[in-house]
């Protein structure tokens, strides 16, 4: 697919754009549109601002004059008497850009419209006028369609959302204004401290990625929390991402996962949503962690908040039940949790609380008997053992507890893990344990009623922890060397004859050129060049027609498989001729390529492509079936190294083949990496390319490589003007690697 990468990103930034901190900590704020009628979000806003002790200039602007919440209205915002950084506007859509003027000659940085009607209804020019009036003040635009923004390093509740706020370290950015204002009022209730709560809606100028460079060095900031919709300028978005999650934790949740979601999730927002299997698979390579769902992100981002990070990834649980250790244990590994197992430890340390017909593995089991001593003596054991990095401990209710005495071991012990390694409960019964875990959950204590809500909190810390280690272990890569004046030589030579594609002979070319190994072919352009193509090659062969005007060979029955002989060549050759004319019949046919037949390996599948989302990116996967009927592939953005190259082909699900099942040996794994760095390198340096598939590309055992059977390379169409005229600046200097970014 053709992609104009200029188009990402939201144009160029001021020359000088305001420093972010400015729209977090601002030294004045104004409200254009405040209202004295409570009912309006004019004054609901002035209202939070005061209720939330912001201790800069508040400017309450309204040209009818009077007063709000005892504050003198402004006839404009140049009467401010002191500086205003940030302007609030809730006027309505047709007034906004009327009151911008006057805000550029305050000095205003930050322009935080929660006005709707914009892009979100279709009135894109409006939007696109208004932050280019903005830029050309020296502003910037949060929103519009927005409910504000809260930021607890200057005590600025700038929102219309639910008050009581409780002051914290997690920063929330929501791209839905619905969504984050209720998360506001949710968090409170959950007891979630808030550092931050950013509205970012149309996203026409700041975005998430903003967001992030500020909040990844706020100090009030613990965890990052990113509620998303569709992402537009999706390189940017990673790199930003890459450095927050090198600091701390962020936990990404995005809606549009199902097909249905994903369309109303562009409708919505106006912003190109991308395949969720590529954003899955991007963000978790940049570090962040992905929840299912609003209520697992937010119990996340609470834990991550609090918890100490782990020193390894040894979990003990333990129990009072056996059942629900083992739902632990599953829940364990479906959040990669990992489980302490050296037994005898556990043997020394748990006999003492460990009755005869209880269990002394991992989950230690308690039994049914157990009493709040025995918890208090094993949490104790198990903080004291350095081998166990993190505990899950469980109880189901039974009649011979004493609850009170269970919760107030509970919050003690919890304080001494605190600060040493991470521990999550579940308690699991009927009204009165649920009391009293609301009220340990009301003190902080991460106590859930499902054993995988708290074992993904575990899951979670984990994730983060590993995700920092393998970005701090990465080492200097040199990507493979490509004949890249060879590959520009074949891409301007198709599109100068007017194709945006390359046919087989080029895009064999460009293979031999770049170091991908193909099967020995020639093309023919008579039946009697195809045997003696076929005597050169070696018989058994294949023959695919050549034609520009034929782009689906096998449907045209222009392809033939497996010939073994002279005669068999002469047949195919008169079938694929027949059968293409009478397919397409004004078809120019140039020939056929005879191709030496190759038997044995697994199929895979290798591509690389300019995703509108998140530019280059690569995909690969098992081929055949695998890819169209499991979709068994795995996603990066360029560029990988050969570590990460590695951990992509690790992770589809049918790994297991390539590694040899039942007897078979192992594939060449190190073929298939380097034949993914090999089209990551073509990708970034030669920007005609939009797409390059190797399917199949054949893997044979370990140490006998791979090949590709077929090769598609697709070109952007020269911009209008200019068809035909190769555009990248300099081919003689083409190893150079280009950075495909937005602004
Ligand atoms: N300068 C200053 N004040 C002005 C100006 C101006 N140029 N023009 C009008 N005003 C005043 C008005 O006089 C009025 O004050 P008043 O109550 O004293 O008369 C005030 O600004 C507001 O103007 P209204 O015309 O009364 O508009 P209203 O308050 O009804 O609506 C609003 C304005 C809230 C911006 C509305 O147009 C809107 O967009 N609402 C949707 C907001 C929204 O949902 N955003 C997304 C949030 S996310 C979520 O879904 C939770």
């Amino acid at each position: 697919m053709a992609v104009d990468r200029r188009a990402s990103g939201n144009g160029p930034s001021p020359p000088s754009a305001p420093d972010i901190r400015h729209m977090f900590e601002p030294r004045g704020v104004a409200v254009i549109g405040a209202s004295d009628n409570p009912k309006k979000i004019g004054h609901s806003i002035v209202a939070n601002i005061v209720e939330g002790g912001y201790k800069g200039g508040l400017y309450p602007v309204n040209p009818k004059g009077g007063e709000v919440l005892g504050r003198k209205m402004l006839a404009s915002v140049e009467d401010a008497p002191g500086p205003v950084d940030v302007a609030v506007i809730t006027v309505p859509a047709d007034a906004v850009i009327g009151v911008l003027d006057g805000c550029a000659r305050k000095g205003v940085r930050y322009l935080v419209i929660i006005t709707s009607g914009f892009s979100e209804t279709g009135n894109s020019k409006e939007e696109r006028r208004l932050v280019e009036r903005a830029r050309e003040g020296g502003m910037r635009v949060l929103g519009p369609n927005i409910f504000g923004i809260y930021s607890r390093a200057a005590s600025l509740n700038a929102t219309f959302g639910p008050k009581g706020i409780l002051p914290g370290a997690v920063a929330i950015v929501s791209q839905s204004g619905a969504i984050g204002s209720a998360m506001m009022g949710k968090t409170a209730s959950e007891r979630i401290g808030l550092s931050a709560m950013v509205s970012i809606g149309n996203k026409s100028d700041l975005d998430e990625s903003d967001c992030l460079e500020y909040l990844m060095s706020s100090e009030h900031t613990r965890v990052i929390m990113l509620y998303m919709e569709g992402v537009k300028n999706g390189e940017r978005f990673l790199r930003v991402l890459r450095q927050a999650t090198a600091r701390k934790p962020v936990v990404v949740i995005k809606s549009g996962r199902s097909k249905r979601g994903a369309l109303a999730a562009a409708s919505h927002t106006g912003s190109l949503a991308g395949a969720d299997e590529v954003f899955d698979d991007v963000v978790a390579q940049a570090g962040a962690i992905r929840a299912e769902n609003i209520q697992e992100a937010l119990d996340w981002s609470k834990f991550l908040a609090e918890a100490a990070m782990p020193k390894g990834q040894s979990t003990l649980i333990v129990t009072n039940g056996g059942g629900i250790g083992v739902l632990a244990a599953d829940a364990c590994e479906k959040y990669g949790v990992g489980l302490f197992d050296d037994v005898q430890t556990i043997k020394a340390h748990f006999q003492s609380v460990v009755p005869p017909f209880g269990s002394l593995k991992n989950p230690v089991d308690l039994t049914g008997q157990a009493t709040p001593d025995d918890y208090d003596k094993s949490l104790g054991a198990a903080l004291s053992l350095d081998n166990v990095h993190g505990v899950v401990c469980l109880y189901c209710e039974t009649g011979v507890f004493d609850p009170d005495r269970l919760s107030a071991i509970v919050k003690a012990r919890y304080e001494q893990f605190r600060p040493v390694k991470p521990v999550v409960f579940s308690f699991f019964g009927g009204a009165v344990l649920e009391d009293r875990v609301a009220k340990l959950r009301h003190d902080g204590v991460p106590v859930y009623t499902d054993v995988y809500g708290a074992v993904s909190c575990l899951g979670a810390v984990y994730r983060h922890q590993a995700s920092r280690a393998y970005a701090a272990g990465a080492v200097p890569f040199e990507p493979p060397h490509i004949d890249s004046a060879s590959v520009h030589q074949a891409i301007d030579g198709a599109l100068a004859d007017g194709r945006t594609f390359l046919l087989a002979h080029e895009s064999r070319a460009v293979m031999e050129a770049i170091g991908v190994r193909m099967p020995k072919a020639r093309v023919a352009r008579s039946l009697s060049e195809a045997v003696l193509a076929a005597k050169e090659v070696g018989f058994p062969v294949v023959m695919k027609v050549v034609s520009k005007d034929i782009v689906h060979k096998s449907d045209a029955g222009g392809v033939a498989l497996d010939l073994d002989d002279e005669r068999e060549v002469v047949d195919a050759y008169q079938a694929i001729m027949q059968g293409c004319r009478a397919y397409a019949p004004r078809a120019v046919i140039e020939g056929v390529e005879v191709m030496q037949m190759v038997r044995g390996g697994i199929e895979t599948i290798v591509g690389a492509r300019l995703d509108p989302s998140f530019g280059p990116t690569l995909m690969f996967g098992l081929g055949g079936i695998y890819v169209e009927v499991l979709k068994d592939v795995s996603f990066r953005s360029s560029p990988v190294d050969r570590r990460e190259a590695l951990r992509m082909v690790g992770e589809i699900r049918s790994y297991a083949l390539l590694l040899g099942v039942r007897g078979e040996e192992r594939k060449d794994i190190e073929g298939i990496v380097d034949a993914i760095l090999r089209l990551d390198q073509m990708l970034r340096t030669c920007p005609q390319v939009t797409d390059v598939e190797l399917n199949p590309l054949r893997v044979f055992d370990q140490g006998e490589g791979v090949i590709a059977l077929d090769a598609r390379i697709i070109l952007a169409a020269p911009a209008r003007g200019a068809a035909g005229a190769p555009d990248h600046p300099n081919p003689s200097s083409s190893q150079k690697t280009v950075h495909r970014e937005g602004s």
